[in-house]
């Protein structure tokens, strides 16, 4: 059945192609984004299409609007872009909560967060399953977006207890794809770049911290599903892809994948940077039937053609 549905942070890397896949479902789609980390040019191909709109607003402020359905996805998303602003980062997070399940509990329309994996912090659990709590530092240079990340979560919860408003929590482990930010300092975008401008290729530390890597057409598919499933499902619920390399492979793949002769080179390591994080995705698969499909290879693929023609 057609939805209106609020996009907020859509015209981001992820919310353009949670757009796209609305429209194309033949929903209305209403986009809602400050431009912080995100731009006109992420979502100027939907512009001319009927069921579009986009409107500046920062989520920070009170919100009116009729909608059935709501993704919460405004915050940015890289430390270089959250760390630049701390405070408005925690009150993205925090009173953009507070004012999306206030507009989700006035329109009675069912409302997603998309939080994070930072939630688990350095994780002492591997791979993490969604009952773990979490070694998160409350005072550290990450802590604004991961502890405005778990607040978030608090308020969802909150919400759904004391006014039974029907609740999603995604929690997104690395995401990569054509329209990430070829600035924002995340590992695919800046090994594909540094490729392709044949510069060095820099690792943190000696290489072997493990990341898993989810290409963003598998996870737009899996906040599509969260969103359909039954009242009685909140979440939180991982979703990534659960296949892990090291930061040593996914450089040489990079390198094989664009011919590039950049070389590796190695720097500290950053303050709370986690050695390793894997999403146990049991109950994706159990809840909703969602497991990624895109193989790295294929997906960075994509992803470096994106990029040779932004860059
Ligand atoms: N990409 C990932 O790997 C990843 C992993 C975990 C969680 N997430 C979450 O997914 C969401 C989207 O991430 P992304 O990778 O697309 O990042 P992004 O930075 O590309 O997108 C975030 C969007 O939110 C907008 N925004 C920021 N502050 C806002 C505000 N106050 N009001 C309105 N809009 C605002 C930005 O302009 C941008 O368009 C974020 O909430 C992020 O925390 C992403």
């Amino acid at each position: 059945m057609k939805q209106k549905i609020l996009v907020t942070g859509g015209a981001g890397f992820l919310g353009s192609h949670l757009c796209d896949k609305l429209v194309a479902q033949g929903h209305d789609v209403l986009c809602v984004d400050n431009f912080f980390t995100g731009t006109k040019a992420n979502v100027a191909h939907l512009m001319s299409h009927p069921n579009f709109e986009l409107m500046r607003h920062d989520v920070t402020f009170p919100l009116y609007v009729e909608v059935d359905e709501i993704y919460n996805l405004a915050c940015p998303a890289s430390p270089i872009h959250y760390q630049w602003d701390p405070v408005q980062t925690t009150k993205t997070s925090v009173h953009g909560a507070i004012n999306m399940l206030g507009l989700a509990k006035r329109v009675k329309a069912k409302i997603l967060q998309a939080s994070t994996s930072e939630v688990y912090g350095d994780p002492e659990v591997h791979p993490q399953p969604e009952s773990y709590w979490g070694k998160v530092n409350p005072v550290g240079i990450r802590s604004c977006y991961d502890e405005g990340k778990r607040c978030a979560e608090t308020l969802f919860f909150d919400y759904w207890r004391q006014h039974q408003l029907e609740i999603k929590v995604v929690r997104i482990f690395n995401t990569y794809g054509p329209r990430m930010h070829p600035k924002d300092g995340r590992v695919v975008s800046n090994f594909i770049v540094q490729a392709l401008k044949g510069e060095d290729i820099t690792i943190f530390g000696d290489g072997s911290q493990t990341r898993s890597f989810c290409y963003v057409d598998d996870l737009s598919e899996a906040m599509v599903r969260a969103m359909s499933t039954g009242s009685d499902f909140t979440g939180p619920v991982n979703i990534g892809n659960p296949r892990e390399f090291t930061m040593l492979e996914l450089a040489e793949l990079v390198l094989r994948l664009t011919t590039s002769k950049s070389k590796i080179v190695h720097k500290p390591l950053p303050q709370d940077d986690p050695k390793q994080r894997k999403p146990d995705i049991r109950l994706a698969k159990e809840a909703f039937g969602w497991e990624p499909k895109v193989s790295l290879e294929d997906g960075l693929r994509e992803t470096i053609t994106y990029f040779k023609k932004t860059i």
